[in-house]
């Protein structure tokens, strides 16, 4: 039986009461439960704990999200049957959607729903057939459907009009084989195969001038996760080719960066820097408390007591606006810089078993006399609100100067605490990221940047 066939879905009553309890998580949880007792009646494996722990992780957050792509007859479809097999991952095909049987205006829509039926959401999807143009592939984007990988086989056009001619198609199972590029195993399916369906042979070039018209547009849509594979080449290297691309470089795409490091180590600095040049949303943990405090909203009128008194914010309330942020489209699409969180091992481990892992880890480095210098000659305009500091920015004027007031956090026994607070708590946040970067923030601020930036694109 091909479980792949059978999508698991969320009984639309069930949806509702979901959202309307705000238990989402807790019925995606039911269902991953459902889907492991299942996976464990198919396969009976032998070691059923390793079994499932194996399966936990590859039904958790970093599923395969794989686009493949290409013109007619270069072997599209049988690289992405091979592949989701392989992944485990739902194959979703425009021809197993119906595509070519619905409008064009509710295509995306059409795939949309597929991938967000559950067994797509935690077994991850390798999709092929759609898009077929630029501006397919933008609304998907904009609707949050977002692959890892995206893949372009491409082939010189003799080789796929060749190609057309020596198909052969298995009328049990709708796979295509070819008479030379890909013969079944199985002498079997091998004696039943038919000649595929004739297309003319101006049917085939109009499908390839489509394709050309859109090969452009749709590889820049994606190109951040564009992988190009000729095609022209055997089978099998192709398809091991297609699957070194996705299996080494997941996770890395999107970064998701957390900065950690004593006060006055350069976070917020590094951060808006970072999110400058990268395009990646700048995540201040503090500045997100306030604004959400400052919002009106339930969570916010939570927050907000603490805030003026100056208590810390409990973890549960903290994690919950920090996942509301993180799990808003800019922050998914382009990934994000977080700092001010986690502060103490249990907020770190809070973060590593939610959904938004970081996937880059910072330590900024500093003396604890480097900090102390750097924050309390740090001061205010209480006019204009601008910040200066006594070295590194002074003042424009000694009138500005005159008025300048230090806030009570930046003065010396503050400064002092939140120190010793950080290298408290510094040796556990270490153990629960042992592959964190640690970098020399006793520099100016734009080699320190440059020492980021290096191991940003490192890898
Ligand atoms: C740091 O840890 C020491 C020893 O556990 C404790 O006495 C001290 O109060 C802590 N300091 C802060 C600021 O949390």
């Amino acid at each position: 039986m091909d479980e792949t066939e059978k999508p698991v879905r969320v009984p639309p009553q069930m949806s509702v009461y979901a959202d309307r309890h705000n238990v989402t998580h807790l019925v995606q949880c039911v269902f991953v439960f459902q889907m492991l007792v299942s996976d464990l009646l198919i396969h009976q494996p032998d070691d059923p704990i390793s079994f499932l722990m194996d399966e936990l992780q590859r039904i958790s957050v970093d599923v395969p999200r794989v686009l493949l792509f290409g013109p007619p007859a270069v072997g599209k479809n049988t690289v992405a049957k091979r592949l989701s097999a392989e992944l485990r991952a739902v194959l979703v095909t425009a021809d197993t959607l119906l595509l070519d049987q619905s409008e064009p205006s509710s295509q995306t829509e059409q795939v949309l729903q597929r991938l967000k039926e559950m067994d797509c959401i935690h077994r991850g999807w390798v999709l092929v057939g759609f898009p077929q143009t630029r501006l397919q592939a933008l609304s998907l984007q904009q609707l949050g459907v977002l692959p890892e990988h995206v893949v372009l086989l491409e082939a010189p056009d003799d080789v796929l009009l060749q190609r057309f001619q020596g198909r052969q198609v298995d009328h049990l199972t709708g796979d295509v084989y070819h008479q030379t590029f890909i013969r079944p195993d199985d002498d079997v399916i091998a004696n039943r195969l038919e000649e595929g369906r004739g297309l003319s042979e101006e049917q085939r070039l109009a499908k390839l001038q489509c394709f050309h018209r859109e090969v452009t547009g749709l590889s820049s849509a994606y190109q951040h996760v564009l992988k190009v594979i000729n095609g022209d080449q055997p089978h099998a290297d192709v398809y091991q080719q297609v699957l070194a691309f996705v299996q080494t470089c997941r996770r890395s795409i999107t970064p998701r960066i957390l900065l950690l490091g004593p006060p006055g180590s350069g976070k917020s600095h590094q951060a808006q820097l970072l999110s400058n040049k990268y395009k990646l949303v700048d995540v201040c943990c503090g500045c997100l408390l306030r604004s959400v405090a400052a919002d009106g909203s339930t969570v916010g009128e939570q927050i907000q007591p603490y805030l003026e008194s100056g208590h810390p914010v409990p973890d549960s309330l903290v994690l919950q606006v920090l996942q509301e942020r993180l799990s808003q489209m800019d922050c998914s699409c382009r990934g994000w810089i977080l700092h001010g969180f986690p502060s103490e091992l249990q907020q770190a481990k809070n973060l590593q078993e939610s959904q938004y892992q970081p996937n880059r880890v910072f330590f900024l480095e500093v003396t604890d006399e480097v900090c102390l210098e750097r924050i309390t000659l740090r001061a205010t305009d209480p006019i204009s609100g601008q910040r200066f500091h006594a070295v590194a920015q002074p003042a424009p004027n000694s009138e500005v100067q005159d008025r300048l007031q230090t806030r009570p956090e930046d003065r010396t026994p503050a400064v002092e605490h939140s120190l010793e607070q950080y290298w408290n708590h510094s040796a556990a946040l270490q153990s629960v990221y042992p592959d964190a970067v640690h970098i020399d923030a006793d520099q100016d601020p734009h080699s320190v940047f440059e020492a980021l930036e290096s191991k940003l694109t490192a890898d």
